[in-house]
C-alpha cells in the first residue's frame, strides 16, 4: 500500500488530473501499475451528487489510486430519451472529485470513446430481458459496452456501482463473471435525500410540485417493506399495495412495478429467497427508478 508522500494518496487531491484522451489515461495507469499501486474505478455520467460521492469516497478508502469517469454515453440512450438534455456541469464535477480525493477524472468526447465504424458491442442476455431492459431496448447493451471499454482502459482492481441502479449492478456483475474481467465489482447502498427520495441527476428535471410528488416512489416501497415485515409473502398482493400508493399520486404514472429474485432478476410469485422490488415511475415527463432488497 502506498502511504502517501510526494504525489501519494494523502496529497492526492491537489494533484487531480483531468484527462480526455484514452492514450494519456493508459500511460498514467501503466506507471501506477509499475509502482504496484491498486486502482479503483467509478464510472459515471456526471452531474455528480452525494450518491456518486459515496462511491468515490469508498473507492478512495479502498484503493491507492482512483479514476472517476464522467461520460454521457450516447449509445445507452434510446432515440426518444434525454441524451441532448442530460444535465452537465463538468467544473462542479471536477471540484467534487478533487475534494473527494480522486486522482484522475476521465472526461472523453464521444469521438474519443467510439470509432466511427465501431462494430463490437457487449450484450448480456436474460438478466436484461425484464425491468428497465424491456422498457429501454438497447440500454444495457450501451452500458455494458462502455463499461467493458472502461474496464479495458483502466484495468481497475475494483469498480464501484450503486444499488440505485439494481439491474445495472446485477448485469455488470454477471458480465464480469462471464467475460473473466479480473476485477471486483463493489455494490454501494442507495443514498437518499432527507425526505427519502433517491438521489439522481435526473431529479433536477423536476418542478417544485413534481419534486414533492416524487416522494411517492420511496413511500410506496416503505409500505411494501411494512407489509413484508408483517408477514405478507404473496408478490401479487405486494405489487398491488405498491400500485395503490403510486396511483394515489395524480402526477405519477407507473412504468413498471416488479418483484424479482435479486440474483436472477426473474419474477417470483412467493417471497422465499432474497427479492428485489424495483419500480420505474414517470413524474410528469421525468422517469425515476427506485428499489429495495428484502
Ligand atoms: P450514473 O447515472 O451517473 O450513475 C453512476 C453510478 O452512480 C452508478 O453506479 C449509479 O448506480 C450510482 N448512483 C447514482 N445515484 C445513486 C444514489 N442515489 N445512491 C448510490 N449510488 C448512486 O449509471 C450510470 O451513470 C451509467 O449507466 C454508467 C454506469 C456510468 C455507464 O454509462
Amino acid at each position: 500500500m502506498d502511504k502517501g508522500g510526494e504525489g501519494g494518496k494523502f496529497s492526492a487531491n491537489k494533484a487531480m488530473k483531468t484527462i480526455s484522451s484514452v492514450k494519456e489515461l493508459k500511460e498514467n495507469i501503466k506507471s501506477w501499475k509499475k509502482e504496484g499501486l491498486t486502482i479503483g474505478l467509478v464510472p459515471t455520467m456526471g452531474f455528480l451528487h452525494e450518491g456518486h460521492k459515496s462511491l468515490i469516497d469508498r473507492a478512495v478508502k479502498e484503493n491507492d489510486r482512483v479514476v472517476v469517469s464522467v461520460f454521457v454515453n450516447p449509445i445507452q440512450f434510446g432515440p426518444k430519451e434525454d441524451l441532448s438534455t442530460y444535465p452537465r456541469d463538468i467544473e462542479r464535477d471536477k471540484k467534487l472529485c478533487s475534494d473527494a480525493g480522486a486522482n484522475i477524472l476521465f472526461n472523453p468526447e464521444a469521438s474519443e470513446m467510439y470509432f466511427k465504424d465501431a462494430s463490437t458491442f457487449v450484450d448480456v442476455e436474460e438478466l436484461t430481458e425484464g425491468l428497465c431492459g424491456s422498457k429501454r431496448p438497447g440500454h444495457f447493451r450501451g452500458v455494458c459496452t462502455v463499461v467493458s471499454k472502461l474496464f479495458n482502459i483502466v484495468t481497475p482492481d475494483k469498480a464501484y456501482f450503486g444499488q440505485k441502479d439494481a439491474q445495472q449492478l446485477a448485469v455488470i456483475k454477471r458480465m464480469v463473471r462471464d467475460l473473466n474481467f479480473d476485477l471486483e465489482v463493489v455494490g454501494c447502498e442507495i443514498i437518499r435525500e432527507e425526505d427519502g427520495l433517491a438521489k439522481s441527476s435526473r431529479n433536477t428535471y423536476l418542478s417544485k410540485e413534481e419534486r414533492k410528488a416524487a416522494l411517492i416512489l420511496s413511500k410506496s416501497l416503505n409500505k411494501a417493506r411494512n407489509v413484508l415485515s408483517e408477514g405478507e409473502r404473496n408478490t401479487k398482493s405486494i405489487k398491488r399495495v405498491i400500485e395503490e400508493v403510486l396511483n394515489s399520486e395524480p402526477l405519477a404514472k407507473i412504468d413498471y412495478v416488479e418483484v424479482v429474485d435479486s440474483i436472477t432478476l426473474k419474477p417470483v410469485e412467493k417471497v422465499e429467497k432474497e427479492i428485489l422490488i424495483a419500480i420505474a415511475v414517470f413524474i410528469g415527463k421525468t422517469r425515476l427508478i427506485d428499489n429495495i432488497i428484502f
